[in-house]
């Protein structure tokens, strides 16, 4: 897909706003797998599906953009909240569209896109939509990288991940 130079600007803008949002940089408290924590992780993600999204020509890239900054925009650590521990997988989809709805307004076609990012582990939350599977598969994607890193060198990796989540057209 090709975009102009207008809308490549727009949507840097809207990720530079969310990866210097005091709420989104909670997620950096958040830890995940080796070496990433919740903030890196999301970004990644984005960065993927947007990549993906012009590859493959498909998809509102807005939405996809921050469906992704967003999907895991569930705020607690389940590895230090026994309680959530066993719901933690299908349950933050749910408790992360909600929490983007109360912080940052947005809509059903967002919210859907968080909901169903989990399938199939949330066998009823399809994916229906383009932007939905682009997410989706995404975040599967930037998952495995992240757990088949070895546990060694977990600082420095951080250090890397942060400095190529920086700008949202660099790859
Ligand atoms: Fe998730
Ligand atoms: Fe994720």
């Amino acid at each position: 897909m090709k975009i102009s130079e207008k809308e490549k600007r727009e949507l840097e803008d809207i990720y530079q706003s969310f990866l210097h949002d005091e709420k989104i940089l909670k997620m950096k408290t958040i830890s995940m797998h080796r070496g990433s924590n919740c903030y890196i992780h999301s970004f990644k993600v984005a960065k993927t599906a947007i990549r993906r999204a012009l590859r493959h020509r498909k998809g509102n890239l807005h939405t996809i953009l921050i469906g992704a900054i967003l999907h895991d925009y569930y705020l607690y650590d389940w590895r230090a909240d026994r309680s959530k521990m066993k719901s933690h997988l299908s349950h933050h989809p749910y408790i992360a569209a909600e929490n983007a709805e109360r912080d940052f307004g947005i809509h059903e076609p967002i919210k859907r896109v968080i909901k169903s990012h989990m399938w199939p582990v949330n066998f009823t939350e399809f994916p229906k939509t383009k932007e939905a599977r682009i997410i989706s598969l995404s975040d599967k994607h930037i998952y495995a990288k992240e757990i088949f890193c070895s546990k060694r060198f977990k600082a420095k990796r951080e250090e890397k991940y942060l400095r190529q989540i920086d700008t949202l057209f660099s790859w």
